[in-house]
């Protein structure tokens, strides 16, 4: 990668609405670097890109959610969130002829918000291009905070943490699972991004319990020995529903569900006491197939929903941006005082944003699954 190659990724084919994701779905190809900037435009070098499920929906036709587009075959796959370096702002609008001779009517613009050298997100709108380099204007960029950059993962942190996934993670557990002390809590894809960090989130609020439903027994220990659970079940082994059953004996109070399907209806259905709280977070076992969003349930489940008085609406964490700001200050200092374990599963390469999405869409990650484009002087390393 130099200043003046560009790569991009884009959807070469859908996967279909019933059809897991292949590589076959995925391209690179050169394309332009951007050179003409306009005013109010930033030219940003991509430095990391987050992978995540809602992508899998981009890849559909129609993505069934009204905060997401979906990609077009043949173009540039749009990410939902990235960290780069800025390399170049547009130019400043010059004072014109008129502003000169003091007419207050003329367009007087500030200067650029940033500068070349430093560390941006994507702020609000979930749009992070795969590119090597591309432009943004200025209000799609947020600056990140210098004080985190030298904490563990760095400049990572804001999308392992400090942003979707957190932000996801906390005001779930704390504003749908109203989380107190002596809940017993369950989570599923508990060893994912949102998964290891919403355990995280109901210990430091004084659950009782933390229960994990992961893929795999790597993952039950890493969840047990790393991330503080009191206990981690394998949904693949054939004793999960009786160790899931050992696991909650005392019934459970409330569930972070990252998942949904036949996992969801057996923690509800079986395990979940009256007057329990879901946080509905996703339902990634149907991701693949042809369902609305939130999908359908089965009738022995939307029964004992019923009965139990539980409470399972749909959660977004969108829905709750005005509570961003004070939910980012303390999770800012959950880390700082060494509370918040935060794990990262890194693919290296632009070529490999098609292969770490598939990744963890079969489960290869713990914690966040993301891919460095390149460090901060456009080098990067390849397999
Ligand atoms: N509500 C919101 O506002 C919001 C915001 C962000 C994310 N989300 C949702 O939160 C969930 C987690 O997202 P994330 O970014 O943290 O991803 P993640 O958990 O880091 O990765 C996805 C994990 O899902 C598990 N999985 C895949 N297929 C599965 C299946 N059929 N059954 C059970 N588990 C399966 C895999 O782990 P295993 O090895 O355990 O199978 C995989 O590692 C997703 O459903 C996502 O859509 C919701």
């Amino acid at each position: 990668m130099t200043d003046s190659s560009n790569k991009e990724v884009i959807l070469s084919a859908r996967p279909g609405v019933n059809g897991t994701l292949t590589e076959k779905n995925f391209a690179v190809r050169e394309c332009d670097y951007p050179s003409d900037l306009k005013s109010g435009q930033v030219l940003i070098r991509n430095l990391y890109l987050t992978v995540d499920p809602a992508q899998r929906c981009q890849m559909n036709e129609e993505t069934g959610v009204h905060y997401l587009l979906p990609n077009q075959v043949g173009s540039r796959v749009n990410g939902l969130g990235g960290v780069g370096e800025v390399v170049k702002c547009g130019p400043s609008d010059q004072p014109s002829d008129d502003l000169a001779t003091g007419d207050s009517r003329s367009p007087i613009k500030s200067p650029p918000k940033f500068k070349p050298g430093d560390f941006v997100m994507n702020s609000e709108r979930l749009h992070w291009p795969w590119a090597e380099y591309f432009c943004l204007a200025e209000e799609e960029l947020a600056l990140i905070d210098p004080e985190i950059q030298d904490l563990p993962h760095g400049l990572k942190l804001p999308l392992a943490y400090l942003g979707l996934s957190g932000l996801t993670s906390y005001l779930g557990v704390k504003s749908r699972g109203k989380v107190t002390s002596g809940d017993v809590v369950v989570v599923s894809g508990a060893a994912g991004s949102c998964g290891t960090l919403a355990g995280q989130f109901a210990l430091e609020w004084g659950a009782k319990k933390v229960i994990g439903i992961c893929g795999s027994d790597e993952k039950c220990r890493a969840l047990v020995d790393g991330f503080r659970f009191t206990t981690a079940v394998n949904y693949k082994s054939p004793a999960f529903e009786s160790k899931l059953a050992e696991a909650c004996a005392d019934g459970v109070d409330v569930y972070f569900d990252n998942v949904g399907g036949e996992i969801s209806r057996i923690v509800i259905v079986d395990h979940m006491k009256p007057a329990g709280r879901v946080v509905l977070c996703g339902q990634i076992a149907d991701y693949n197939k042809d369902v609305p969003y939130p999908p359908p349930i089965p009738k022995d489940m939307q029964n004992a929903i019923v009965a139990k008085s539980i409470d399972r609406e749909r959660f977004l964490v969108l829905s709750y941006q005005d509570q961003f700001p004070e939910a980012l200050g303390d999770m800012k200092r959950m880390i700082l005082e060494g509370k918040i374990r935060v794990e990262v599963t890194e693919a290296e390469g632009i070529e490999k944003a098609g292969w770490a999405l598939m990744n963890m869409m079969n489960g290869g990650n713990i914690g966040k699954q993301m891919v460095k484009v390149c460090d901060s002087s456009g080098r990067v390393k390849q397999d």
